[in-house]
């Protein structure tokens, strides 16, 4: 989609670029030209992503840091910094999630949402952009939504609830933070499979193909088409897009909203079994 050079001479800063949609996107900004860092927590999973981003290892770093902990992210910037020179676009990508139902959350489980998702967030925006001002250059920062961020969902309230706030954080930065030519959208994708969503938001075949059967496009999406979205978004291409939140779903909210609220409609015991056996598969 776009030229092949399109982001050389940027660095970008992919939190969980290790797995799943952030490692699909570490590749394609890679690919077009950037210089790229990924952190997680896990140091082996970021270590074999990063063989995928780049076999040369020359323009990617990989720095292990829990984006709950802000200590832990300002020395991320630091050592990004360090290694690159300079930040030019944060990807706020890491998340955690699983299906509950709510009456059995407990706070724990809440907090530990929360705290991956919308403090993650404003972590990472905050020790980012504070560089990005020093520097006096610019930037932009793309955030990873889901499309329940406006509708909510049943069996997934800590999600919404920390994904609707940073959609909120998105549009406020946007307009704060252009002063500095700091740009700030987002992206809202529907169900794009893998490993640590599928584990976690799929019970059964039966959820997973009537997921899919909710779609109007007819499919779930492919790594590349987000990837390609987001490229555009981050780079030169899109100087003039701020605070916009872009959507990728097939059709899948406008066609029922809330992903998974059709699992009210059956039994609730059933229901709670089927999750109760997820999150005891490893
Ligand atoms: C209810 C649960 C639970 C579950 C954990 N908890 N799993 N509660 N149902 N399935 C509770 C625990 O009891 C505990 O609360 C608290 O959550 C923290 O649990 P830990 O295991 O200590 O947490 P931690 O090791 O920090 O791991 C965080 C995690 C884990 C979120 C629970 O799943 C994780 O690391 N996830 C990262 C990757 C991920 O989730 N990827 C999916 C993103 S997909 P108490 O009270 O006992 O302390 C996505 C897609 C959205 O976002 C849209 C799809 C279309
Ligand atoms: P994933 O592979 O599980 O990605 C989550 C990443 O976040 C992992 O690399 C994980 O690495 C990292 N992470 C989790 N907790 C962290 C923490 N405390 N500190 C630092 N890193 C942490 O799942 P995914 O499907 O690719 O999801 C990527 C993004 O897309 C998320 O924002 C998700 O909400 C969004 N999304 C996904 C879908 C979908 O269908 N796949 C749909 C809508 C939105 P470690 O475990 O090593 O820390």
């Amino acid at each position: 989609m776009l030229r092949d050079d399109a982001l050389h001479g940027k660095t970008i800063l992919v939190t969980g670029g290790g797995s799943g949609l952030g490692l699909s996107m570490s590749r394609k900004f890679a690919a077009l030209g950037a210089r790229v860092a990924i952190a997680g927590r896990d140091p082996d999973r970021l270590a074999s992503a990063a063989r995928l981003i780049d076999p040369t290892g020359e323009n990617v770093f990989t720095h292990p840091a829990d984006v709950r902990d802000f200590e832990r992210v300002q020395a991320l910037v630091r050592a990004t910094v360090d290694r690159f020179g300079r930040i030019d676009i944060l990807v706020n990508n890491a998340a955690g999630n699983f299906l509950a139902a709510t009456e059995e959350l407990s706070p724990g489980g809440f907090n530990a949402i929360v705290q991956i998702v919308l403090y993650g967030t404003f972590h990472c925006s905050l020790a980012t952009a504070r560089h990005m001002i020093d520097r006096g250059a610019g930037g932009s920062i793309l955030n990873i939504l889901t499309t329940y961020a406006w509708t909510g969902s049943a069996f997934v309230v800590p999600s919404g609830c920390a994904k609707a706030g940073v959609l909120a954080m998105t549009r406020s930065l946007a307009v704060e933070w252009a002063t500095y030519g700091i740009r700030v959208n987002a992206i809202a994708p529907g169900p794009f499979p893998t490993p640590g969503a599928w584990q976690r938001l799929m019970p059964t075949p039966e959820v997973e193909a009537e997921t899919r059967a909710r779609i109007p496009l007819g499919r779930f999406g492919e790594h590349e088409e987000l990837a390609n979205l987001a490229a555009f978004l981050v780079s030169d291409a899109a100087p003039y897009i701020t605070g916009e939140c872009v959507t990728i779903d097939g059709g899948a909210w406008m066609a029922g909203g809330g992903l998974f609220n059709w699992l009210t409609r059956l039994p609730r015991a059933e229901v709670k079994a089927a999750l109760r056996r997820m999150r005891e598969t490893p």
